[in-house]
């Protein structure tokens, strides 16, 4: 089931994110997403009480961008990374957002299938956007 985030989600959200990445965005930065930041949407991932995956868009006038995505190990390419996506869509399309724009480690060949194969392009490279690594900055347009 997907279902936006409460606060009581969040040190779930902080794991997953540490899992994956060692590193998270953290408790107070989701503090202020969820609770205090009207543009932000944080979906999350239930699978029998168990929180799987989580997606963090943010909506700016007529663009959106992908705060983060997760989806825990042991559950990918099962479809949820997906399902996370296509419940965004729907938001964005309602809001007539034109714009969905993400950026992704080069060396993330995993996640860049993901978003190609959800429509993304590839419209430029920030040189080492990250500590020694560039990123791969994606959009999609989501409405004319
Ligand atoms: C990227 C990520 C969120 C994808 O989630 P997922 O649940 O595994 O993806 P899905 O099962 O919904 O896959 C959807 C599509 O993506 C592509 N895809 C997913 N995993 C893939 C893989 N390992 N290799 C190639 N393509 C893959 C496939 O086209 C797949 O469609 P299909 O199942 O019809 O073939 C997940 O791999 C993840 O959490 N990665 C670590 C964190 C990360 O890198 N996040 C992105 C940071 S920007």
């Amino acid at each position: 089931m997907i279902r936006q985030a409460k606060e009581l989600d969040i040190p779930a959200i902080v794991r997953l994110e540490e899992q994956a990445f060692n590193h998270s965005l953290g408790y107070t930065f989701y503090v202020h997403e969820i609770l205090h930041n009207p543009s932000s949407i944080i979906y999350i991932c239930e699978l029998n009480h168990q929180i799987i995956g989580v997606l963090g868009i943010r909506l700016l006038d007529e663009n959106a961008e992908i705060l983060n995505l997760v989806v825990d190990e042991n559950y990918r390419a099962q479809g949820y990374g997906k399902k996370l996506m296509n419940e965004a869509f729907k938001v964005l399309e309602e809001k007539q957002i034109k714009n969905f724009t993400l950026e992704v480690r080069k060396s993330n060949k995993q996640a860049r299938r993901f978003y190609e194969s959800l429509g993304f392009n590839n419209i430029y490279i920030r040189k080492d956007y990250y500590e020694n690594e560039d990123a791969y900055v994606y959009i999609k347009e989501v409405t004319l």
